[in-house]
């Protein structure tokens, strides 16, 4: 009895791991909003059809995304950038739901962060073998505000390394529900998710979705 007792509670308080000075990765803190978080992507998926863009190189991205709220990150061959629009519709990105920003909020709270509101999550869809190589989150306007990622699905890989390019990544294993919030002496480190290992979800099938909140503008 204690033991299903603890087993129940170990179930729902999310735990709370750091990762490197100013980073945390706050486990299965997005399994209570969701429904409410899937059933918003697939809205926003209606409106705003994932793509896999093109880098300012000339590689179509593995990953597939899309965007909500008032700020979209997007890429093609002329640059990485905000747009208030969907280049491909021409129309405003769909609103942000109001539970992902109540989310995105409550996760920067508990890793120590106030008042965090932000303009834009990216939506990124991986199936099996896709990929994001190391970069750093920098076309935002202010890096005093952190980046929320929430990750849903498939679990991945995420690495995690520093200031250099060169910093060896250390490994996080991103399971659905688990949330990253990173920022001060670590909002510029390098980052990315080794390429998804195949598999299948009880809730989103033969893939990972990630939200990335961010303080665009
Ligand atoms: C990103 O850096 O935009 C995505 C990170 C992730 O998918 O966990
Ligand atoms: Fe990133």
């Amino acid at each position: 009895m204690t033991a299903d007792l603890f087993e129940c509670v170990a179930d729902i308080q999310p735990s709370r791991e750091a990762m490197a000075e100013g980073a945390v990765l706050l486990r299965g803190f997005a399994r209570p909003v969701e429904a409410d978080l899937i059933a918003g992507i697939d809205e926003i998926a209606a409106q705003a059809p994932f793509r896999h863009m093109v880098t300012p190189g000339g590689h179509r991205m593995s990953v597939a995304m899309t965007n909500c709220g008032n700020a979209g990150w997007v890429t093609d061959r002329s640059g990485y950038r905000y747009d208030s629009v969907d280049p491909e519709s021409r129309q405003a990105w769909p609103a942000m739901p109001p539970s992902f920003g109540a989310l995105a909020g409550q996760a920067a709270d508990a890793a120590g962060v106030d008042g965090f509101s932000p303009d834009a999550c990216l939506v990124n869809r991986y199936q099996p073998g896709a990929r994001m190589s190391l970069h750093q989150d920098k076309d935002e306007h202010d890096f005093g505000a952190p980046i929320v990622s929430v990750s849903l699905g498939l679990s991945a890989v995420f690495l995690f390394g520093g200031p250099q390019r060169s910093d060896k990544p250390r490994r996080f294993r991103l399971q659905h529900g688990d949330v990253v919030v990173w920022g001060g002496p670590s909002r510029l480190f390098f980052h990315g998710v080794a390429p998804l290992a195949d598999g299948g979800h009880a809730l989103l099938g033969r893939q990972r979705i990630n939200l990335t909140f961010r303080k665009a503008r």
